[in-house]
């Protein structure tokens, strides 16, 4: 199997991945690579950010790695939180906050489309690569469920029956995720070349 670098820190979707990749791929975190800094987002779009992770994971380690970024857009608050989504309550703010203040600006309104949006750079030798996955749901009212993380408890897929993410299986979300098919894609363009 192929040892490839996640650049996360993030140990639920390190875990994702590594269900998503099992058999197909080592996928090796920041910690087993003895990288511990925090790397800098100050892109304005998910893919730069993915890119800029990837990058410095390459140029300052040496391996082969991939990055991701992901983005939830409301279209009644014309994309936001977008690239800003983990920051959205401000800068040291944790995900209930977050979804404290989403759960405010959307108060009253009917319009509740949204979508995840993945962006994953993965970068081999000197090139870089971007694949994308989107899953388009409804932002509920209220929190529904316990598992996942982030906006999970608050976002009703299309694709399912009314339950959010929270409420799902992890093999029921990473079937449909954002995630689950941009990391499809990646894995697709590792096993046959094709993006
Ligand atoms: P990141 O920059 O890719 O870490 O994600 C940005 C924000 O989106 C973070 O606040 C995450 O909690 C949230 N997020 C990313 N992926 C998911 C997901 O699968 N479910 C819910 N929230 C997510």
């Amino acid at each position: 199997m192929k040892d490839i670098v996640f650049a996360t820190n993030n140990a639920h979707k390190l875990r994702e991945l590594r269900e998503i990749t099992a058999g197909v791929l080592n996928v090796l975190s920041l910690a087993d690579i003895n990288c511990h800094e925090d790397i800098a987002e100050t892109a304005d779009t998910i893919e730069g950010n993915a890119i800029i992770k990837a990058n410095y994971i390459k140029e300052h380690y040496g391996y082969d790695c991939f990055a991701d970024d992901t983005g939830l857009e409301v279209d009644a608050l014309g994309g936001e939180p977008g690239v800003r989504s983990a920051r959205y309550a401000g800068e040291d703010c944790i995900s209930e906050n977050n979804i404290d203040l989403l759960l405010h600006r959307l108060e009253g309104q009917s319009q509740r489309s949204a979508r995840f949006r993945t962006a994953i750079a993965l970068r081999i030798g000197k090139d870089v690569t971007l694949f994308e996955g989107i899953v388009n749901g409804t932002i509920l009212t209220e929190r529904h469920g316990t598992g996942g993380f982030g906006y999970d408890s608050i976002f009703a897929p299309v694709e399912a029956d009314g339950r959010s993410f929270a409420e799902m299986s992890a093999d029921e979300k990473n079937a449909i995720s954002h995630r689950g098919r941009a990391t499809a894609a990646l894995i697709n363009y590792l096993l046959h070349g094709k993006s």
